[in-house]
C-alpha cells in the first residue's frame, strides 16, 4: 500500500526523509506496486542533457497496477462513475471488472487494428469512460497516447497528430456540451484533410448518435470490439518506456509534446493522490478537469486508479442546466474530495450563492484547486460557500512537465493560507533564484521557481525533439529544471506562486503560447504584425490582449475584430480567442527588434501610470499612440 502521511510530525519527518535519501524514499514507495522485474537501479540523472531515469531495470504494465491489481480486493468496487451533461440522462458506472474487461476488448481491438508497442494513438474525445478506456488500452499494449483537448481546432489538431505520426485516431460522433452539439468526427475530419498521412484508421465512437459523413478509413469503436476477448496479457513495459505524449504551449509558437514515461509517473501520480486528497477506502472522489489535460491524466485517470479509488468523470460544463451543476452532482453522487480550477469557481461565484447554498456538502472532506493562481476573493468564497469554513482546500501547484502535484498543503495536516500553494511534496526540492542564477537564501523572498533534484513523473523528453526540451527547462540555470514561474516564499516557508515569467499566459487554467496566438492572429489578411499579452481579467484570470498593426485601414472595426478572433479560433481553437483588440500602427521595439512586452502588459492591465524609461525604443513615440488608444 502506498504510504499516507497522516500528522504533521509525519510530513516534515517524511521530507526530512526523501531530501536526505530520495533513492530509498522513492524506492520504497515503488515496491508497493506490482513489477514484473524490479528495476536494476532506483534513479540515474544529469540534469544537463537532460537524461532522467527512474526504476531503470524494472518491467511492469501501469494497467495491471490500475485494474488487475484491484480486481480480488475491490472488483465489484466502481472504479469510473459517469455523470452525463444532460442530468435527465442515465449515470454510468465500471466496476474494476468491468472496466478490466472493458479496456482488455478495446486493447485487443487496437491490436486487431495493426496498433502495437510504441505506436502513437490520438485522441479527441469528450468526457465520456470510452475516453479513459481508450487510453488505458494504449497502456494496456505499450502504444503512447497522446490526447487533444476537443477545444482544439482541426488545424491545431493536425499539427499534433502529424508531429507525432499519429497510427490511429480515436474520436467520438459528437460532444454534447451544455446546450451544444460539437461534431468532432467532422473536425477530425478536416484534420486528417490537412495531410495527416501517418493516420491509418479512425476509430469512431458513438456518443449522440447524430449523422457522421463515413470516409474509407473510418471504423466504429463497438464494432471493433463486439467480438474481442474481455482479457488481454498486459505488454511488459520497461519503466522508461514512453506511456503518452501531451502537448502543451510555451515560450515559442508550436506546441511541445511533453512524455511522460511508464515506473516514475505510476509512483508519483498514486503517491500524491493518496496523500494531497487523503483518499480513504469508499470515498467517492471527483475531478471537474478535462482528460485532455493534464489534470485529467494525473487526477481522474491514472492517480485514483492506481490508489483503488472511485473516480467521477463528468461530461458537461459547470452551468448547465444552471449555475448549480457541480454542487448538485456533489450531492447527489455524496462526493468526498472535489477537484476544480479558480476560474470555475470564480465564474460560479459571479453567478450567486442561491446556486450552491442549497445542496448539501457535508460528504466533502477536502476540496482543491489547480491550474492557476486562486485569488483570495475565490478562495474565501470556496472556503465559505463550499467549505462551508469546516474543510482544507488544498491550492496545488504543478505543471503538464512535473506530472504529479509538486506545491500544496496535505488536508488536515499542513496549514492553510489564502493564495499559497504552500509546501513542497516530499521528494520535491524547490529553489528560487534570481535572474543571474544565484540562489535567493531565507525566507520572505521572491525569485524564479526552480527544482534540484529528479522526482519520478517528470517530464523525460518533448516528442522528437530533445533539444528543446533541454532549452526549455535545463538551460536558464545550470543544474536545475527551470518551471518557467516566478514565486515568493513567506517568513514561514510557504510557496506563493506569483505566475509565469516567459511569454506563456495562462487563460481560464488553459496555458497559451503568446507567439502561438500571434501565428494566429496573423494568418488574417489584413495583418501585418501582432503582440499578444495577457492582462488580469475577473473570471479567467487572465485574458488575452491582442495590439495588430494591419496593413490596410480598418474601416469596420467590429467586423474586422469579429474575423481575427474567427481566424484565431479556426487555427487554435476558441479558448485562444482574443478578448481585447487594439489596434496599432507599431509596437514598441527595442533597437535590435524585440517587442518591449513589459510596455503593452501594463498597458493592458490599465496602468500607463509609468511605464519605465522608453528612451532606449527604436520608436519612442508608439507609446503614446498605444497608451491613448487602449482599450481598458
Ligand atoms: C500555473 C496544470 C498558481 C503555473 C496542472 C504553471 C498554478 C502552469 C497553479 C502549469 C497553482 C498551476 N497556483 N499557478 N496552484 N497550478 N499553475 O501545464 O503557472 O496546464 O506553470 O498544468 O499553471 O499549467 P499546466
Amino acid at each position: 500500500m502506498t504510504q499516507q502521511i497522516t500528522n504533521l510530525a509525519e510530513y516534515k519527518e517524511t521530507y526530512q526523509r526523501s531530501i536526505d535519501n530520495p533513492e530509498a524514499f522513492w524506492e520504497e514507495q515503488a515496491e508497493s506496486f506490482s513489477w514484473s522485474k524490479k528495476w536494476d537501479k532506483v534513479l540515474e540523472w544529469d540534469f544537463r542533457k537532460p537524461d532522467v531515469k527512474w526504476f531503470a531495470g524494472g518491467k511492469l504494465n501501469i494497467t495491471e497496477n490500475c485494474l488487475d491489481r484491484h480486481l480480488s480486493s475491490r472488483g465489484d468496487q466502481v472504479a469510473i462513475l459517469w455523470e452525463p451533461n444532460d442530468p435527465d440522462n442515465d449515470v454510468q458506472s465500471y466496476t474494476y471488472k468491468e472496466l478490466h474487461a472493458a479496456v482488455c476488448k478495446m486493447a485487443n481491438a487496437l491490436k486487431a487494428n495493426n496498433i502495437k508497442k510504441g505506436d502513437r494513438v490520438c485522441f479527441y474525445m469528450p468526457m465520456v469512460p470510452e475516453l479513459a478506456i481508450g487510453v488505458l488500452a494504449c497502456a494496456r499494449i505499450g502504444a503512447i497516447h497522446s490526447v487533444v483537448f476537443a477545444g482544439f481546432s482541426a488545424s491545431a489538431l493536425a499539427d499534433r497528430i502529424k508531429d507525432a505520426s499519429c497510427n490511429m485516431v480515436i474520436c467520438s460522433d459528437y460532444n454534447a456540451r451544455g446546450t451544444k452539439n460539437i461534431p468532432v468526427k467532422a473536425i477530425v475530419d478536416e484534420a486528417i484533410s490537412m495531410g495527416c498521412d501517418s493516420v491509418e484508421t479512425v476509430l469512431v465512437h458513438r456518443n449522440t448518435g447524430d449523422d457522421v459523413v463515413w470516409n474509407d478509413i473510418d471504423k466504429w469503436w463497438h464494432e471493433e470490439i463486439y467480438d474481442q476477448s474481455p482479457s488481454c496479457p498486459a505488454e511488459v513495459m520497461d519503466s522508461e518506456d514512453m506511456l503518452f505524449i501531451l502537448y502543451t504551449s510555451g515560450s515559442t509558437g508550436k506546441p511541445k509534446g511533453v512524455v511522460h514515461s511508464c515506473g516514475g509517473y505510476m509512483v508519483y501520480t498514486c503517491y500524491t493522490f493518496k496523500n494531497v486528497f487523503q483518499y480513504s477506502d469508499g470515498d467517492i472522489y471527483w475531478c471537474t478537469a478535462d482528460i485532455g489535460w493534464i489534470t485529467g491524466h494525473s487526477y481522474i485517470v491514472y492517480g485514483p486508479l492506481l490508489a483503488g479509488a472511485t473516480t467521477v468523470m463528468f461530461e458537461g460544463v459547470p452551468t448547465y442546466p444552471d449555475a448549480g451543476r457541480f454542487w448538485e452532482v456533489c450531492d447527489k453522487h455524496k462526493i468526498n474530495q472535489f477537484y476544480t480550477a479558480p476560474t470555475a469557481i470564480r465564474a460560479l461565484m459571479a453567478r450567486g450563492n442561491q446556486y450552491v447554498d442549497k445542496y448539501d456538502l457535508s460528504t466533502l472532506k477536502v476540496i482543491g484547486s489547480v491550474g492557476e493562481p486562486i485569488n483570495e476573493e475565490a478562495w474565501n468564497w470556496y472556503n465559505e460557500h463550499v467549505g462551508k469554513f469546516k474543510i482544507p482546500i488544498v491550492d496545488t501547484w504543478w505543471q503538464t512537465e512535473t506530472g504529479g502535484i509538486m506545491i500544496t498543503p496535505l488536508p488536515g495536516i499542513t496549514d492553510t493560507k489564502p493564495c499559497y500553494a504552500s509546501y513542497p511534496m516530499p521528494g520535491v526540492q524547490l529553489i528560487l533564484v534570481d535572474s543571474e542564477g544565484n540562489i535567493v537564501e531565507g525566507n520572505d523572498k521572491e525569485g524564479l521557481l526552480c527544482i534540484t533534484f529528479p522526482w519520478p513523473s517528470m517530464i523525460r523528453t518533448t516528442y522528437g525533439d530533445h533539444e528543446r526540451c533541454r532549452q526549455t527547462y535545463f538551460s536558464s540555470f545550470d543544474n536545475m529544471y527551470f518551471t518557467g514561474d516566478g514565486a515568493r516564499r513567506d517568513k514561514d516557508g510557504r510557496y506563493r506562486i506569483i505566475g509565469r515569467v516567459d511569454d506563456v499566459i495562462n487563460v481560464s487554467g488553459h496555458r497559451m503560447g503568446t507567439a502561438e496566438v500571434e501565428n494566429a492572429i496573423n494568418e488574417h489578411e489584413n495583418v501585418v504584425e501582432s503582440a499578444v499579452v495577457g492582462y488580469p481579467h475577473d473570471i479567467k484570470g487572465q485574458g488575452i490582449y491582442a495590439y495588430v498593426i494591419t496593413q490596410n485601414p480598418v474601416s469596420d472595426e467590429e467586423k474586422f475584430q469579429k474575423e481575427v478572433r474567427d481566424v484565431v479560433t479556426k487555427v487554435i481553437g476558441p479558448i485562444a480567442k482574443p478578448d481585447i483588440i487594439q489596434i496599432t500602427s507599431g509596437l514598441p521595439k527595442t533597437r535590435s527588434g524585440k517587442i518591449m512586452r513589459r510596455i503593452l502588459r501594463k498597458v493592458a492591465s490599465g496602468d500607463v501610470s509609468n511605464l519605465g524609461d522608453t528612451s532606449t525604443l527604436l520608436n519612442p513615440e508608439i507609446v503614446e499612440e498605444i497608451k491613448n488608444g487602449a482599450k481598458v
